[in-house]
């Protein structure tokens, strides 16, 4: 079941139901570029544009629609400052690290800011500060600590508790001269700039393999691509051959957007603990909305995502004088267990292929600092922040171990999950695993009453999917691999879509 509220805007992101839909070409037939990037969300674009900037012919490879997936539910926090990530980083790794690794994030905000002043983007970028803020007085010493690890990162922060909020707060850390902006909006119109001189954007094409060498080849659903270098910008990596999978955990966070009986604080903001993040965003109508954004959890581990929506609701009416709500809408992302993007090298042994993940959440500078990362070491500059970002700086032979013992967990779970049950027996409108004589099932029932059925072992590793009735998905524990109902592949790692069951089993 998705939310209840008859919302004006409905469950899906506001981003996506104010900008119009894309219709750019599928590949037909072999190609060669200087560089094919695949995948059309911030850090492909922001990547294939910089490279076209360098004078190189790119291909940017997308198998659906560009700017619908990660990038169009996010809520587009343009900032350096993400929640407490600088003490963590002078306290687990060194000054150095956390200056880089601000430096880095600073730099993707200026990127951004200078695209949408160069070229004219029209994408409602707005300058503002960024608050981790507090309501908790046990929790200013945290807050201390993070200004004093982001001084020493180098960022211009302060201690504070003022800020434009409606409600007190035990302190905050603000960082000024941060952005937001309307994410769908600014890349649209930077994809306009990227394609022609000899550079293509192509949509409905999936890449299915990249072979590594001189030249690179892409093999996709519609031809070859031939290119010197590779950029896989997918989200997760859809060739995964470094274990990005036991490296990351996947997330899932909700966002509530609502207008309000009164004025909407402006600035951006979020909890230490990310429970809860606020920023505004205008509308074409001239009214403000406020996005209230939380309530996140690891993908596929519980099944309560639909109060997920109406909690945020309650928790924004409790401190603001909410009007309407008018959309709603959630997200996924993968965060590195040591919570540092990967960006660079895909593999111990690549040469030219290059990954871009594990933004947590963070993705619109990261997007961006992995853009120029990533464009300045295909040109053959060195780039700064390249050894914080290394995707290579874990020992992978540790994490083959973690792959092996991490197999007997999917199949436990396969013998102990299921209880015997009909097809007919699922609630319409909700999703079940069942046993039936014809073995395990993921059965959903449509409101109509139409039964799909998929088979529960998810096709990554073999762990068991779960219900997700928010989305109408079937989501994975293990690594985050999602299912429609039925079985198409959402989102990886998973390549392979969970197997259709028989239509009419022997129940
Ligand atoms: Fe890895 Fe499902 S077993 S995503």
């Amino acid at each position: 079941m998705i939310p209840e509220h008859a919302y004006e805007g409905g469950h899906q992101s506001y981003w996506l139901a104010s900008t119009e839909g894309t219709n750019y070409p599928r590949l037909d037939g072999d190609a060669t570029v200087d560089v094919a990037v695949i995948g059309g969300g911030i850090a492909g674009l922001i990547t294939a544009m910089l490279l076209k900037e360098e004078g190189k012919r790119v291909a940017l490879i997308e198998a659906g629609r560009i700017v619908q997936r990660v990038t169009a539910h996010t809520t587009a926090k343009v900032t350096a400052l993400h929640g407490l990530i600088y003490d963590y980083l002078v306290s687990n790794f060194d000054e150095e690290t956390a200056r880089l690794y601000g430096e880095a994030n600073q730099a993707g905000l200026g990127l951004i800011a200078s695209m949408v002043d160069r070229y004219k983007i029209d994408c409602d970028f707005v300058r503002t500060a960024a608050y981790t803020y507090t309501t908790e007085p046990d929790q200013v010493e945290k807050i201390e600590a993070e200004v004093e690890a982001a001084r020493k990162a180098g960022l211009p922060v302060e201690f504070t508790r003022d800020c434009d909020l409606p409600f007190p707060i035990a302190g905050a850390i603000k960082l000024d001269w941060q952005a937001h902006f309307h994410p769908r909006k600014y890349l649209l119109g930077l994809a306009q700039l990227v394609e022609g001189d000899g550079s293509s954007i192509w949509e409905q094409t999936q890449a299915l393999k990249v072979e590594d060498g001189k030249p690179c080849r892409v093999t996709t659903d519609r031809g070859v691509v031939t290119a010197d270098a590779v950029v896989m910008a997918t989200h997760f990596p859809f060739q995964d051959d470094a274990f990005y999978f036991a490296r990351m955990a996947p997330h899932r966070s909700y966002v509530v957007a609502m207008t309000l009986d009164g004025p909407v604080p402006q600035g951006m903001y979020i909890t230490p603990n990310s429970s809860h993040s606020i920023r505004s965003q205008p509308m074409q109508d001239g009214r403000q909305l406020l996005l209230v954004g939380g309530e996140g959890h690891q993908t596929g581990k519980v099944d309560d995502e639909p109060q997920r929506y109406q909690r945020i609701e309650k928790w924004a009416r409790q401190h603001f004088p909410v009007k309407e709500v008018l959309y709603s809408w959630s997200t996924q992302d993968f965060g590195a267990f040591d919570r540092v993007p990967f960006i660079g090298l895909a593999s111990p042994t690549a040469k030219h292929v290059y990954v871009a993940t594990g933004f947590k959440g963070w993705g619109m500078t990261h997007g961006a600092a992995a853009g120029l990362l990533l464009s300045q070491t295909i040109v053959g500059k060195q780039s700064p922040w390249a050894k914080v970002f290394n995707p290579n700086r874990v020992e992978l032979t540790g994490v083959a171990d973690m792959v092996k013992s991490g197999l007997g967990v999917g199949k436990e779970l396969v013998a102990g999950y299921l209880t015997p049950a009909k097809r007919e027996d699922v609630p319409v409108g909700e999703g079940r695993i069942i046993k039936t004589d014809a073995g395990e099932e993921a059965v959903y029932r449509a409101p109509d009453g139409t039964i799909h059925a998929v088979s529960p072992v998810c096709t990554h590793m073999g762990c068991i999917v779960n219900w997700n009735a928010a989305e109408r998905s079937w989501d994975c524990p293990c690594h985050g691999s999602r299912f429609g109902v039925d079985g198409e592949v959402l989102a990886g790692p998973a390549q392979k879509p969970l197997p259709l069951m028989d239509p009419s089993p022997a129940d």
